[in-house]
């Protein structure tokens, strides 16, 4: 989900719609802004894109200059008008946003409900609004000023006291109009510092063209906001200094230009995107890639005896790639881990291992908590991030940046292949301090240098794609296998399907499809066959003859010149012929293409697929 919101001196509505316009990658099942007209908070809200909210705002605007915005991922409840943030406690003198998941809700609801309150919505976060509500009255019951800004700040210290979960929350006061208070405990905040006019937001992409001067706000901590002042506390620590970073302004906004969708256009981008990721990273003369930000010796580096590599979803994937890079050229013993298990499980890790959270985004909530389990046992941990500034950028020991660029479209295409590039050059890099001689380190380096080019050379089957996925849009199932770095491709093909087109699809190591999906296989499952000349391509030739003798159609992803396959496979899609390593940057083309044409087909929102939000940062 992502928040902003905005107290100054100019009209808040049209700052907050723009800044969720900005956040919607975070989310996009509903979208709302709270303003203060000077007597009361004026909410509108509505299920749907922050462009639906944006028109019933112009139809029925708000006149005030402080006010908070929501674009909803739904965690707790539906997504219905109601649901969508913000939301109201006790009798509308409390408005709030918030990020992030309440876990005691149920129980705090009850409570409530026996007060008297009661409830709109089926949010968790309704109940923290009336909390507050409640925790306000009681204060102003016994004694304190209702005028008092003191009064409003320990209801919210209460508030946060009976909280269980995660929370990066924004709340309004009916009846403090000229203040924003602003708690975060998992969930990031940021602050925008400006001339009689202050900015807060769940990351800093809204800010950009405003201000570059931002306080991030850490766990337990409290912000106070006012035109004029932020003052910051933390629960335990009482009342902080204000750490003013500069952002840096590379916020250029993608556009659409030629292309019909941003997936598209970010598939043709991977040739250019790719030579990014390689910029000043190979070092001819000594065989090796170097980069300058993992803050580790040479030294350091040398005694590392393990990988853990920890990502969500496509991420995920390129770590798998990761692994059989890191464990191939480096031979180092690499494990990929999904951040979500890996911040529950407790595995044993040693001084020498080195822990790559690998994220487009920088945002992803499972990802940082795992990175963060890892810190807080005291191991070094890097990121492979795009995002620059993000806060698993910030927070990691060191790190390598992507620079793909932004990626708009949720399903992500030039961010995985960036993924794997830099994966690539990690595994020489560290092979090159261990085993690897120099001339494999050059052959490494050659066949690398070509890549984009023949990335282009792929993008020529554009066309043709299109056609294959006329024939086949409207199956419902579909199988993708591969084997070795082919298998990590296949998984990947299978997500980018169900992704974007709703259809269900699996992914599995080729061979080992005869111990379960080979149930599938019957005249409407076809099989998407990766199968790029390489060590075990008569293996996975078997296969596929395997599906083909159960009469499975076949789409195969194989090399130029395979001229054999054409006769077994129904439908043939040709990759340049490349190192087995890098198949999984060619492959990935066609499969990024195959999924988005038959998702266009369908009728399918290819940018912004249901249910799905770019930056997953709720648990
Ligand atoms: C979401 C996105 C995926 C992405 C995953 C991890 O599920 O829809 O495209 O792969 O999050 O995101 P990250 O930004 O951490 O790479």
């Amino acid at each position: 989900c992502g928040i902003v919101g905005y107290i100054g001196h100019r009209q808040a509505g049209p700052i907050l719609i723009k800044g969720l316009q900005k956040l919607e990658y975070r989310g996009y099942d509903s979208a709302g802004v709270a303003v203060h007209d000077g007597d009361a908070i004026q909410i509108r809200k509505k299920k749907g894109r922050v462009m639906e909210m944006a028109s019933l705002y112009k139809s029925n605007p708000v006149s005030g200059t402080a006010g908070i915005g929501h674009t909803r991922w739904a965690t707790h409840g539906e997504t219905n008008d109601q649901n969508s943030h913000p939301h109201v406690g006790g009798n509308a003198d409390v408005v709030i946003v918030h990020n992030g998941v309440i876990e005691n809700y149920t129980s705090l609801r009850k409570q409530l409900q026996g007060l008297g309150y009661v409830f709109r919505t089926t949010t968790d976060t309704e109940s923290v609004a009336h909390l507050l509500s409640h925790h306000l009255e009681e204060q102003i019951k016994f004694g304190s000023d209702p005028e008092e800004l003191a009064t409003y700040l320990k209801a919210v210290e209460i508030t946060l006291t009976k909280l269980k979960g995660t929370y990066g929350l924004v709340v309004m006061f009916r009846d403090l109009p000229d203040v924003m208070i602003a708690a975060r405990l998992g969930s990031p905040l940021v602050l925008g510092v400006g001339k009689g006019e202050h900015f807060i937001a769940s990351d800093a992409t809204p800010l950009a063209g405003y201000t570059d001067e931002v306080i991030y706000l850490a766990d337990h901590e409290m912000a106070v906001i006012t035109r004029d002042e932020i003052e910051i506390f933390h629960r335990d620590e009482g009342q902080q200094k204000l750490s003013i970073q500069t952002l840096d302004q590379v916020s250029v906004e993608a556009e659409l230009g030629e292309f019909e969708h941003y997936m598209l256009k970010e598939i043709f981008e991977q040739p250019q995107a790719l030579e990014n990721a390689m910029r000043g990273r190979l070092d001819e003369d000594e065989a090796t890639a170097k980069f300058g930000g993992l803050n580790l010796s040479a030294q350091q580096l040398r005694k590392i005896d393990r990988v853990v590599l920890t990502a969500c979803g496509t991420s995920w994937h390129s770590g798998l790639v990761g692994e059989y890079l890191l464990e191939e050229f480096a031979r180092i013993p690499t494990e990929v881990e999904y951040a979500s298990e890996l911040r529950y499980r407790n595995p044993p890790i040693s001084n020498s291992t080195m822990i790559f959270a690998i994220t487009q985004s920088g945002e992803t909530a499972d990802t940082l908590a795992a990175m963060r389990e890892c810190k807080r046992k005291g191991h070094p941990t890097l990121a492979i991030c795009n995002v620059v500034g993000s806060t698993i950028a910030r927070e990691a020991d060191g790190g390598i940046y992507l620079h793909a660029g932004q990626e708009v479209g949720v399903a992500s295409t030039k961010a995985f292949t960036s993924q794997v590039m830099v994966l690539i050059q990690l595994a020489l890099f560290l092979g090159r301090m261990r085993h690897l001689s120099y001339p494999a380190g050059r052959r490494i380096i050659d066949a690398i240098h070509k890549v984009p080019d023949q990335i282009r050379k792929c993008l020529e089957c554009n066309e043709q794609v299109k056609d294959i996925a006329l024939k086949y849009c409207n199956f419902n199932n579909f199988l993708y296998l591969g084997r070795l770095y082919n298998f990590p491709g296949a998984l990947e093909g299978a997500l980018k399907l169900k992704e974007i087109s709703y259809i269900h699809a699996e992914g599995y190591p080729a061979a080992e499809m005869k111990h379960g999906p080979i149930a599938l296989v019957d005249e409407a499952t076809p099989s998407v066959f990766v199968v790029p000349r390489g060590q075990i391509y008569p293996k996975v030739m078997s296969n596929l003859e395997e599906v083909k003798a159960r009469k499975g159609p076949v789409i195969a992803i194989a090399c130029e010149g395979d001229d054999k396959i054409a006769d077994i496979a129904d439908d043939v899609i040709y990759v340049p012929d490349v190192d087995d390593f890098l198949q999984p940057l060619v492959t990935a083309i066609p499969l990024q293409l195959l999924s988005y044409h038959i998702a266009v087909l369908r009728g399918c929102n290819v940018d912004r697929p249901r249910n799905l939000a770019k930056s997953v940062t709720v648990e």
